[in-house]
Formats: structure tokens, sequence, C-alpha cells
């Protein structure tokens, strides 16, 4: 995982995370319909598949001291998972640099790094040791995060494939907070399950915040992110709009979606 060569450690002691004019861009192919007819006319022409760029984070700088809780919010396609991806170190940089120090538990769209036709407990090995932990260290803990992802009996045995959308998403959750990472990205996370677990995540999050381990959420509910954070930031269309106390950030970008528009303030972003 975060091994790449972007990801170094020489970062100041006291930052977690550091990034230096970052920029993120997809390249997507424009052609409408994948046919196999428009393949082949595109083929007999000689033409190449037409792409455009989208740049989803723009020159974003940004320093996360070790132990902050940062909640993330902002419109649909602002660039927050894209942000997320790249300081897991699973989207390279196209621009700028990410440096990461300790080891990251990612929760990246409940469970991307799941293997579905692996077991619910092979996948909590592949998690640990995608985290950095030791099998033995890993082990020791399975049986919790079975239980705290509340499973019916037998189904951690089982092929992930044959979970339904809720117990796989309580894994992927109980995974993420239980590998007790140094850093740990939790995008649009505290939305999985019913009431009751909920309110067990929301609770152990709590503790996570407490045990002054680093913490970025992404969410749209901001009265969570006011609870547990103690920075918030606001993207909005690829860049940070907006950095602060959480309750201010989240006044502000509140008002924006009732209202529609931008504070005058930021116009000319
Ligand atoms: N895999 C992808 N391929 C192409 N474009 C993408 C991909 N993922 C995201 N995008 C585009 O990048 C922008 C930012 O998306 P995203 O990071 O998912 O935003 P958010 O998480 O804030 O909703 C959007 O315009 C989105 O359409
Ligand atoms: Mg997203």
């Amino acid at each position: 995982m975060p091994s790449a060569s972007n990801l170094t450690n020489s970062l100041p002691e006291n930052l977690a995370i550091k990034i230096e004019n970052l920029s993120i861009s997809y390249k997507i192919n424009v052609e409408s319909k994948k046919t196999l007819k428009n393949a082949i006319m595109r083929a007999s022409k000689g033409e190449r598949v037409r792409t455009r760029t989208v740049e989803a984070v723009k020159g974003l700088e940004l320093e996360i001291p070790h132990g902050s809780v940062v909640g993330i919010v902002g419109a649909n396609g602002a660039g927050k998972s894209t942000l997320m991806r790249a300081i897991a170190g699973i989207l390279p940089p196209t621009a700028g640099k990410i440096s990461v120090n300790g080891r990251i538990s990612t929760l990246l769209a409940l469970g991307v790094g799941f293997n579905k036709s692996l077991s619910g407990r092979d996948n909590i090995i592949l998690g640990g040791l995608a985290a950095g932990m030791s099998k033995a260290e890993i082990e020791s803990q399975t049986d919790a995060i079975a239980d705290f992802a509340d499973l019916p009996e037998g189904f951690i045995d089982m092929p992930v494939r044959t979970y339904s959308n809720g117990m796989y998403s309580r894994v992927a959750f109980a995974v993420a907070v239980n590998m007790t990472p140094d850093i740990l990205l939790l995008d649009e996370a505290l939305s999985a399950g019913d009431a009751a677990f909920k309110e067990k995540s929301f609770n152990r999050m709590r503790q996570l915040c407490d045990e002054a381990r680093t913490i970025l959420i992404v969410s749209h509910a901001l009265s969570s992110i006011n609870e547990l954070c103690n920075h918030a930031i606001w993207m909005h269309k690829g860049k940070m709009l907006a950095s602060g106390k959480p309750e201010e950030i989240t006044e502000q970008y509140l008002k924006f979606l009732n209202v529609g528009e931008l504070p005058s303030s930021y116009e000319d972003l």
C-alpha cells in the first residue's frame, strides 16, 4: 500500500500528512457508446479513442498534524474521494507531492480493497497486512472484528460475495476501525448499517479520536463532523475553498447548499 515512491517519511515529526501542490487528473474516453461496431468503424478510419481530461484535484496544499481529526465536506464531484485515494497511495498524483508518516488503514468507498471470492476472515487478514500489521497481530483481532461487524453465525468463513450490502459495509468498517491505524481514512463510512450499528460506529470513532490518532473523515453528516473533528476543510471543484473550525466550515457549507451560491469572498476561486 503506502509504498509508492511519492510517499516518503521525511516529514517534520509533528506532521502526519503533508500535501504540496497536489493535482490529480483522470483521462476519460469521450466515446459515448462502447460498441464493437463503433470500435471497428473507428479502427477502419484510423481514428484513435478521443479522451477528455477531468481535473479532480487542483493545486491542493494541506498539512495535517498528528492527532488531528479532519472533516472534509463538499458537493458530489468536488474531489474528496480522489484526494482520499491519493493519500492512501492508490492513485498517483498527476503533479505535486504527498508525504505520509505512519501506517494507513483505509476505508475507501467501503471495502474497495476486498476480494469478493475470499472469506471475510481472509479479507480481514489481507486488510491487516495492507495496513502494515503482522499476521499474529491480525489473528488476535479477527474475532473482535467479526464480532463488531455483527455477522450472522458462520458468515465470517463464507466468501464475501455471499454477503448482503449491509454485511459487506459493516465488515469494511469493522476492519478499518479495528486495525489501530496511525492514520485512518474514512470516505462516507459513517452511514453504514442500521441505527444500532451507526451508534456503535460513532462511539468507536469517538474512541479513536480520543486516542489522538490522525483521522480524515469525508461525510455528508455535518453534525458528525462537528462532533468528531477538530478541523474541517471544504472542497469545491477540486480546490480547497475553506479550512478552519468544523462549526464554521460546516455552517458556511450548509449556507452554500441552501442558497446555491458561493460566499462572495470566494468568488475569485
Ligand atoms: N475513476 C474516475 N475516472 C474518471 N473520472 C473520475 C473518476 N473518479 C472521479 N472522477 C471525476 O473526478 C471528479 C471528482 O470526483 P470524486 O473525487 O469522486 O469527488 P467526490 O468524492 O467529492 O464526490 C468528478 O468530476 C468525477 O466525475
Ligand atoms: Mg466521493
